[in-house]
């Protein structure tokens, strides 16, 4: 297993075995950080060390993930999760973060603000920054129709947006399990996260943003130095 992989798993593995609790509805993250969590809380679940856990899924790869492990899924329409463990791409000061660059910023989003317990942020230390959009660009979830239209709106804003390209079908673009578009946006370091986050809002046909302001409750990082928690 490669480094960074260990650090993510430790990272997974700490987050479940203090945040999650027998009972609990979990919104499920997408990424391979969010596969190492659900890994583990399938070994407590068939171990005997959690019981009735059940999981809201962000995307169709992690649903698959959690059937695999043995987690029972609902959806949103069923029940609220209590609380939602998921990865990151940068994470800021107050934990503001960046996530989407594995494609399912949206539904992660709307899971993550549905949850009443909030978000736990689960990552390497890598993934740890001063300043938001420093490490990559800023994903913007688009909808298909009029796309060229609002990739100008964002470029309008201060960034050369480029549409996601399917890495397993090369010359066609990248579809989100929702059916739209992905705009990766360098901004270069953003000193003004919610200010930016309400600006690509307005635009008619961004659907969402990688912003993810105020919804994170915790982080759990693993580095070198081992793992380490920061709560807001
Ligand atoms: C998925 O859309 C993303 O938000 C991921 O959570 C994020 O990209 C972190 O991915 P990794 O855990 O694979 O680094």
């Amino acid at each position: 297993m490669e480094p960074t992989d260990r650090l993510k798993r430790e990272a997974a593995n700490a987050a479940v075995d203090r945040f999650v609790e027998s009972g609990a509805t979990l919104g499920l993250g997408s990424g391979t950080t969010s596969a190492f969590v659900v890994q583990r809380i399938g070994e407590k679940l068939a171990a005997g060390e959690l019981r009735g856990v059940r999981g809201v899924p962000t995307s169709e790869g992690t649903a698959a993930l959690a059937r695999e492990a043995g987690i029972p899924l609902v959806g949103l329409s069923e029940a609220r999760p209590t609380l939602t463990l998921d990865g990151a791409d940068e994470i800021g000061p107050r934990l503001a973060t960046i996530k989407g660059l594995g494609g399912a910023l949206l539904r992660e989003k709307i899971v993550a603000a549905a949850s009443l317990d909030g978000l736990v942020l689960v990552a390497d230390g890598s993934k740890a920054v001063d300043t938001l959009g420093t490490r990559g660009p800023l994903p913007v979830e688009v909808d298909p129709f009029g796309w060229e239209a609002t990739f100008e709106a964002l470029a309008s804003l201060g960034c050369e947006p480029r549409l996601r390209m399917d890495r397993a079908e090369p010359g066609r673009p990248f579809v989100t399990d929702g059916g739209h578009y992905t705009a990766d946006c360098a901004f270069g370091p953003i000193q003004d996260p919610p200010t930016l986050e309400a600006a690509i809002k307005n635009i008619p046909g961004a659907l969402e943003c990688g912003l993810f302001i105020g919804l994170a409750r915790a982080a759990v990082i693993a580095d070198q130095n081992g793992v380490r928690t920061i709560e807001t």
